[in-house]
């Protein structure tokens, strides 16, 4: 069966690789931001539909999700994400962004345009696939809470077996695809510190609460205190990108504020950190008497990738592709909202290689100079539509 996938993929793109490149500059054009992508969730219904497809759209009315192939049998789920960026298309090409301050500057367009490939070959196979591959077209990746919690929330993972994606990835090449098992991407969370008390003179600090030296304690001493409580193998890191309080050089402040990011690389580390902030802030206040109200707003989870399904993944990879596309890749501090659905069912995400061959300075994702060697293409349809096919062959 490892031959069937690779076979799907080019039989659909002797066709319609020019195609691919024309749904991506078209998708490219028109960027809009999550939970606004409607023109982008009816060009994609309207590409499903004329292929014989039943694609429902997500109950806020952006998103949508498709299953293609036979009735019963497994189901695999491929995800893309649809939503661009609030920023200016900064490139002079024929298909730079016409929405002034949206631009698809994380690649969410190669990822629509692929899977809706990927969906259009399957679809060509049809009810002779063993199962159903659900195609998974997510809003409101760039924005929190993301739109994967939608398609979990509305019951699109109850009967996946494994779900599978892929992300651009600037740095590395075109034709390779960068795979790692466990950890790929990092939490990123916020917390605030608001710190309260009488206020008063600052000759008589023994007669109040000294708001800024119970700040100042806090702003150091949480940091320090989290690098010896969590295992420094975890990668937690708090760092505060604002701090405010007081005006005067002669008064005490009533109120005080610390507000910052906290970073981890473990999943078990992320999972414990609101509950250990808050301890950690309560003990570094309680003897000087101010009151601490601690804010703690999840981000998301680092992706965990699963073993198997990453070695699935892999297999597919090589499989479909030249000798040498599966690379390895390194743990990033970005954040991804795929992480979601990996709560609930194993998969993997891997790194598409976008980067045109010999390019020595790429331009990273969320800059507006961002773009991609479209040959990525026909190479993300090829690793799509092999990965779900083995996966449904070995469910
Ligand atoms: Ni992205």
């Amino acid at each position: 069966m490892t031959t069937t996938g690779p076979s799907i993929a080019e039989a659909w793109l002797d066709e319609h690789t020019a195609e691919l490149s024309v749904m991506r500059r078209t998708l490219h054009a028109a960027p809009e931001l999550g939970r606004q992508e409607y023109a982008t969730t009816a060009f994609v219904a309207g590409h499903l539909e004329r292929a014989g497809l039943s694609p429902k759209v997500l109950e806020a009315g952006t998103g949508l999700v498709c299953d293609v192939g036979a009735g019963d049998g497994p189901v695999v789920a491929l995800r893309a994400d649809i939503d661009a960026l609030p920023l200016p298309d900064e490139k002079d090409v024929p298909y730079r962004s016409q929405v002034a301050g949206i631009c698809h500057a994380c690649g969410h367009d190669v990822h629509t345009a692929a899977l809706l490939g990927a969906g259009l070959a399957l679809a060509s196979y049809g009810e002779r696939l063993p199962g159903r591959v659900r195609l998974i077209f997510q809003p409101a990746e760039e924005v929190m809470p993301g739109g994967a919690l939608d398609v979990v929330a509305q019951g699109w993972m109850e009967d996946v077996e494994a779900i599978f994606a892929l992300h651009c990835d600037p740095a590395l090449e075109v034709g390779r695809v960068g795979l790692k098992s466990g950890p790929l991407t990092a939490a990123a969370d916020t917390v605030e510190v608001r710190l309260a008390g009488p206020g008063g003179h600052t000759s008589r600090p023994h007669n109040t609460v000294d708001l800024i030296h119970a700040l100042g304690t806090v702003a150091t001493g949480l940091p320090d205190a989290l690098s010896r409580l969590v295992d420094p193998r975890a990668g937690l890191c708090l760092v505060w990108g604002h701090v405010s309080a007081g005006i005067a050089t002669n008064a005490i402040p009533r109120e005080g504020v610390l507000q910052g990011t906290l970073r981890v690389l473990d999943k078990a580390a992320w999972q414990d950190a609101p509950d250990l902030v808050r301890r950690v802030v309560e003990g570094l206040v309680s003897p000087y008497g101010a009151r601490a109200d601690v804010t703690y707003l999840r981000g998301v989870p680092p992706v965990v990738n699963d073993p198997a399904a990453t070695s699935l993944l892999t297999a597919a990879v090589s499989t479909a592709l030249e000798a040498g596309a599966a690379v390895a890749t390194a743990q990033s501090l970005g954040g991804e909202d795929f992480a979601w659905y990996l709560d609930h069912v194993p998969g993997s995400m891997a790194r598409l290689g976008v980067k045109p061959p010999g390019l020595e300075r790429p331009v990273d994702l969320h800059q507006g100079m961002f773009d991609v060697d479209e040959a990525c293409l026909p190479v993300a349809v090829r690793v799509l539509v092999t990965a779900a096919v083995a996966a449904l062959t070995t469910s």
